[in-house]
């Protein structure tokens, strides 16, 4: 199988985070102590992805370029496709097709924040699954607003809605897919929704149809949140700097995590850390250099 890159749609106007939204992506707004996209971008760097598209709107492609540059200084590849509107999620497949080159692929969405212990070996095993989709579900408490999968009394999911607008069950698929190297062609099948979007939730409908969706259920220790509102970014930020400050660990630091999977050594690490001397963070990969926590 060829190696599986990682797509992450920062696109979208953000409107239901405005007046902040106005002149920058939501994906680049804090959340605590770095920009929100870090948060994607490290998820899939624990699933050790090094290849990775990222969508953005043509007016912040060149703020995402500035912030996260092509990815060396990780031991990465990054590279930028634009979305022209915010035509579904969908449609990334479909944009991020010449850069997947008929590799598999794992797409993830710019404001989704995945946390909790055993994630990374989680992501590192689903990573290696060849064949269909891999989903991930969460237990919620408002399903309407996602995209939900219903599973039969045995477990094996048997329905994929979006929005539904009568309850369907309590589990919210999250925004990280795993696909295999089918899906371009299978987004390029369908047809916009009533809001106008190619939905993802009708790609992981043709997977479910052929019996090839894997539904991984997120048990109640893990957190997945998403920073689309006001309330929830503030939550977000306050959930970081809860277990940050706890722990004295960072959660999302790509430089670290880069450090840890061997992407860079030890010496770029520190040359890293020179950036941001004067600060927590600069402090904070020093002493990553020297510690063997892993
Ligand atoms: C999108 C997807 C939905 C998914 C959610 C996860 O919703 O359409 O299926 O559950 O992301 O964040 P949207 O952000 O477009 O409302």
């Amino acid at each position: 199988m060829a190696k599986r890159k990682g797509i992450i749609l920062a696109g979208g106007a953000g409107t239901r985070l405005y007046p902040l939204t106005l002149t920058i992506s939501k994906q680049l707004l804090p959340v605590f102590d770095k920009p929100m996209v870090y948060y994607p971008l490290c998820t899939l760097m624990l699933a050790e992805i090094t290849q990775i598209l990222i969508i953005t709107t043509k007016e912040d492609a060149p703020l995402f370029r500035r912030l996260l540059g092509n990815g060396e200084q990780w031991g990465m590849q990054l590279s930028y496709a634009v979305q022209r509107r915010p035509a579904g999620i969908a449609e990334a497949l479909i944009i991020a097709e010449p850069f997947l080159d008929g590799a598999p692929s794992a797409l993830i969405l710019g404001d989704n924040i995945f946390y909790g212990d055993g994630i990374r070996e989680l992501l590192v095993k689903t990573n290696q699954l060849s064949t269909g989709a891999t989903v991930l579900a969460y237990w919620v408490k408002d399903p309407e607003r996602y995209g939900v999968v219903q599973f039969d009394a045995n477990g094996v999911p048997v329905r994929v809605v979006e929005k539904p607008k009568d309850f369907v069950s309590n589990w919210a698929i999250t925004g990280l897919y795993f696909f295999d190297a089918q899906a371009v062609t299978l987004a390029k099948r369908i047809s916009p929704s009533a809001r106008g979007e190619l939905e993802i939730t009708a790609v992981n409908e043709q997977y479910l149809n052929r019996k090839m969706l894997n539904v991984v259920r997120l048990g109640r220790g893990y957190a997945w949140l998403d920073a689309g509102t006001h309330e929830a970014l503030l939550a977000s930020s306050q959930f970081v700097h809860a277990i940050e400050s706890r722990q004295g660990l960072k959660i999302a630091c790509p430089e670290e995590i880069a450090f840890r999977n061997g992407f860079i050594d030890r010496g770029q690490l520190l040359f890293l850390a020179k950036q941001f001397e004067k600060t927590d963070y600069g402090a904070y990969l020093v002493r990553q250099a020297e510690s063997d926590m892993a």
